[in-house]
Formats: C-alpha cells, structure tokens, sequence
C-alpha cells in the first residue's frame, strides 16, 4: 500500500488516499453522503435494545456477542506486565462479568451506585467494568498512578459505594478510608497471587468468584440512566466527576466503526488505560460492540515492547497518541526495521495536537498515515475526526462525524465565518454527551453559551470544512496527553510545609506537548535549594499522582495576583514564553 504525500498549498500536505489502495473496503466509504443520510434514530439500531427505550450498554458490548456466532471468537488478548499471557472469549468475558455482577449484587450494591475500579490493566479491571455496568451501578475508573489525595477526591465527592483494586494499591486508599464514610466495600483482586487476609467490609475477588453463579440477566436500563463516570481537570477547582449514560454506547459503537474501521479479522489495540475516557470508549465499549478482538498490554511504554506486541499479536487497527508516537520517533527508525510490522493497515491518534512530522513518519515506517482524532472525556466518542475514505491534511484534526454540528464561535456564542480562529463549540444533543458533572449541575451548566457547547479549545475551520487545533482557551494542561488542572497541583504544593503559594502553567515541550511547571514562595524561614525542589517534586507525586507532579519549580518571590487575590497564570505563562503579557489593569501591585 503506498498513500501520496502532496503538497497542497502554503505549508499545508495532504495525503491522498485513492480508493483502489484499500485492500478492504473502508466501513465508511462516502463521508458525504454520510453527512447527508445520517439520522441518530437509524444510528440507535445498530445497538441491541431491550424495548424500544431500554438498553445496557455492557450487554452491547460483550454479551450479544457471547451467543451468536462470535461467542468462541477471542475478545482480549491480554499480556501482562512479565509477559504473562491470557485470552478470554467473548462468552468467556461474558461469564466472568455475570458472576462479578452476582457477587457484587450479594455484597448489595446496587443499581445507581457508584462502584470505582483502581487497577492496573489486567483483565479484571475489565471484567469489573463490564460487571458494574451490567449491574446498573455506575462504574468510575482511577489511574493507577493516582495517589492518596487524588483518591480522596474522587471517591469523596462520587460517595463512592465500593472499590475494586489489588492489595498492592489498596494501601494508598486505606490511608484516607476515614475521610471517605460512603466507601462500604473493598474488593481485593488476589487471581494473581497474594495471602492478603480480608478485614470487614473487603473481599477477595476469586473467593466472591468461585461462590458466583454466571448467569446474570443484565439491568434494563433506560437511555439516560448512567453508566460510568470520569474524574476530569478544569481550568478551576478540583478535579469533576463526567458521566455518562448507556445511550452512549451508540456513538462509541458507530465512530469505532467508521472512525477506527474496525472489521470482523481484525487485531485492534488501543494503548490507552482505562482511567482516561479513551481507554473506555475505544478499549471497552464501542470496540468490543463491534466484536472486534483487542489486545490488552500491561506494561509500561517502551518502543521495541511496542513493537513486539504489534508483531507478536499482528496488530492491524491501532489507536494510540502524539506523545507515544513522538517517542517512537525519537527511538528512531532501526527499532521499527527488527521487527515486522506489516500486519498495520489503519492506524489512529487522539489525545494532543498530532504534528505534521508525526504523519510523514508514519508514513516512511509504516507506510501508513496517522488518522487524529479531536474529542474530550465530555463529548464521551469521537467528534471530529480523519476517515479512512476522505484525505487527511497533516496538522488537521479533520472533519465532524456525521450527524454532529461543529463550529467555531465568539465569546457569545455566535457562529464565525471559515478562516476565522475562536471557540471550539459543537451542537448539543449527541448521544455520548456527558449528562452531568456529578454533583454540580452549575458546572456542567458552565460548558454551554448560547445553545452550544463550548470545548474550551480554540480552533478554526477551513472552507472545506477541516478542523484546525490552535491551543486551549484555559489555563487546562495537557501532558503526554493527560489531562492535569493546574489547581489541583497547587492545592497539593501548597501542602508541603515548605511552600506559601504556587502557581502552576503548562510549558510546551517537545516531547511530551506540555510539561508541569510550578512557580513556588517559599514560606519565610525556608531557603530554596535543588534538594528543596525535589522534595517538593516527590511530595507532589506521592500524593497526586505519578503524571501531575511538576517536572520544573521555580522558586519565585511574588507571584502575580489580580486585586481578588487569584493567581495569573495567563502572565506567568506569557513571562515563561517570553511573550507580552497583555492587560494588567487587574494585577496585584507588587
Ligand atoms: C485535547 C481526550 C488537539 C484538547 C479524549 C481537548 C486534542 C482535550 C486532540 C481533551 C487532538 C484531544 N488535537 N488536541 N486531536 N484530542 N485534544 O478530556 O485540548 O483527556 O479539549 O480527552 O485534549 O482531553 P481529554
């Protein structure tokens, strides 16, 4: 297969992708006419429906499959961190999450109640998932790399009813129990090995197993009624609980379909973990909807392992993000040439702006082009993105998906001409929107002007209907493609005994698009040392999380206020950038 890169106008290439060269026809061959005949309500019959508003998005995603034809067909090839192996069936999957949802409906959880999984990416992690859902409670997923703090939070503000994670994690939980009253039960996952003693109130996963019957009649659930939940950054406050309802599973089923071009023989990994939306929607739901078999891998990044999974597994459909791709570059091309990588024919990005350089090198090393992606924990599924049938133009994000209005609008929520940079805003309505941030509606009130919903990115639109990033239009840092709010890092400076006042900004980085950087006063009788500086790091990680901590302090001796006494990130970013630092009519005198 050869695409051909050419280039089209002022610093913009496309790669053209005739028809002919497709050894399969693509899911979705006429983006247009898509665009023209797409209806939600034809949409909605893709899925299996119990009556006509009744749905559980579990059942669509694994246990339809566990009866037809593709019952015996291999759902999740799972490799382990020490190369361990496993794989599960459809029916397999199926079994083991009805008797999960038996055992946790004999502990009495509940439909609506919130179940959180805090794992590493084992195949528990995702029968747990499939369980919760098909219990009707509403599942909610941590990064394992998550700290104590981090914990308290989440499960604090969800009341979370019950956790399933390892003995190894549960330590960082049980520091906090006491702050978190609603947290009745700790399922303790031992299939691995372990001589962990259960206290009241936590469980040994094999033991509630091996009592556990494995049929299970999933909930009936109605269109809205939720069924996971992601903790998120915003430019504000603490970290906000995005939730979702089974309706979901429709967009999730029908972008992996046309977005992703997920076929009957294909491999298809997705390299991102559970707690980030995308290791849900394209790792679990729509995926496995499409009966697709996914390889699941334990293990941290590290390009020749990557390499070898793709090789090994014959990967074909492959979803990953900038930062990863970056640093496969970055291993260079003698890393990719030991090992046969020929099994790829579609390969897909999301997360962070994908540059341009990315696209040609995928192209010499894999001979295939990266398709971004653009969507949000929000917008809960792909909304605009690169298909297989239309041209991709490098540095695009690409177009909307069919039945989804996107646009740019002003600061009142007013649509903008082509060429014209603003807000990112889509048309509410869609079926994977988050319904609520939980527990505050006024926030998720927040997101909406003038009849749209407003991403928070900035972006433009070409006249041909291309989306283009330009940047965030709030203080949110994204790094390595995750998502961190500034004000969560500050809240867990300003814990250190040492520190008075942070400020934290995303600095860009070659590598990673952003990294954390904090502007930190010391308390009056500390002195500012590099030792300081990495106490302070390691305090930061310990307990937020492995991937918020800031990789850059800098001890400063003011930071900029306005008169009310908030933080200006805005000028420290600018004085980071070298830029000008704009209207400081309401700064702080210092
Ligand atoms: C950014 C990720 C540029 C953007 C599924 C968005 C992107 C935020 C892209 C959401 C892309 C995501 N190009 N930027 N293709 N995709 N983003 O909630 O700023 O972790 O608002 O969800 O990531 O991050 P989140």
């Amino acid at each position: 297969m050869t695409f051909t890169l050419r280039s089209a106008g002022e610093k913009i290439e496309v790669v053209d992708k005739p028809a002919e060269l497709f050894t399969t026809p693509p899911n979705l061959g006429n983006y247009e006419a898509a665009c023209r005949e797409f209806s939600w309500e034809q949409a909605r019959r893709e899925i299996d429906w119990f009556d006509e508003d009744h749905l559980n998005a579990a059942y669509n995603a694994v246990d339809r499959h566990a009866v037809g034809w593709r019952k015996n067909k291999v759902a999740l090839y799972w490799e382990g961190e020490r190369g361990e192996v496993e794989k599960y069936t459809f029916r397999e999957l199926s079994r083991l999450s009805n008797q999960l949802a038996n055992a946790l409906a004999d502990i009495g959880i509940k439909k609506g109640d919130r179940v959180f999984i805090f794992l590493p990416r084992l195949p528990e992690l995702y029968i747990a998932f499939l369980a919760i859902l098909k219990l009707g409670a509403v599942a909610g997923t941590l990064f394992a790399a998550f700290g104590p703090e981090a914990l308290k939070d989440r499960l604090g503000d969800s009341d979370a009813r019950a956790v399933v994670t390892i003995p190894g994690y549960y330590e960082r939980i049980e520091s906090v129990r006491g702050d978190l009253p609603a947290l009745k039960d700790v399922i303790l996952v031992d299939t691995r090995g372990t001589d962990f003693r259960p206290k009241a109130g936590e469980h040994l996963y094999s033991k509630m197993m091996a009592e556990a019957d494995h049929h299970f009649a999933p909930a009936v659930m109605a269109a809205e009624d939720y069924a996971f939940m992601l903790y998120t950054s915003g430019t504000t406050g603490k970290s906000k609980g995005v939730v979702h309802a089974h309706e979901a599973i429709i967009q999730e089923h029908l972008s992996a379909k046309w977005i992703l071009d997920l076929k009957d023989d294909d491999i298809y990994w997705c390299t991102a973990d559970p707690g980030w939306v995308t290791g849900i929607a394209y790792g679990i739901l729509g995926t496995w909807s499409n009966g697709a078999t996914s390889v699941i891998y334990e293990g941290r990044f590290n390009p020749r392992e990557w390499y070898r999974i793709v090789e090994k597994y014959d990967v074909s459909v492959w979803y990953t993000a900038p930062t990863a791709i970056r640093m496969l570059m970055k291993a260079g091309p003698k890393a990719a040439a030991d090992f046969d990588l020929s099994c790829l024919r579609h390969l897909a990005s999301v997360g962070e702006p994908l540059n341009p350089e990315a696209i040609r090198w995928g192209l010499d090393v894999f001979g295939l082009p990266f398709h971004d992606t653009w969507w949000q924990t929000e917008t809960g599924s792909i909304l605009i993105a690169n298909y297989p049938s239309i041209p991709v133009k490098l540095g695009s994000m690409g177009r909307p998906f069919p039945g989804v209005t996107a646009s740019i609008v002003d600061d009142d929520g007013n649509e903008m001409p082509p060429g014209t940079p603003g807000h990112l805003a889509i048309k509410p309505g869609w079926p994977a929107m988050f319904r609520t941030v939980w527990h505050n509606e006024a926030k998720y009130e927040e997101y909406f002007n003038n009849d749209w919903y407003i991403t928070g990115d900035r972006a433009y639109m070409d006249s041909e209907g291309y989306f283009w990033f330009i940047g965030r239009g709030d203080d949110v840092i994204k790094t390595a493609g995750e998502r961190v709010g500034p004000f969560e890092v500050e809240s867990a400076l300003v814990d250190h005994a040492a520190v008075a006042e942070a400020g934290v900004i995303g600095k860009p980085d070659m590598m990673r698009g952003e990294i954390i950087k904090a502007f930190v006063v010391l308390a009056t009788d500390q002195e500012s040392s590099p030792e300081l500086s990495e106490e302070i790091r390691v305090f930061v990680k310990k307990r937020l999380a492995g991937h918020a901590y800031p990789r850059e302090i800098e001890f400063v001796d003011v930071l900029p206020k306005t008169q009310s006494g908030k933080i200006m990130r805005r000028v420290l970013k600018a004085r980071e950038l070298g830029l000008p630092v704009g209207d400081l009519s309401t700064l702080e005198a210092t």
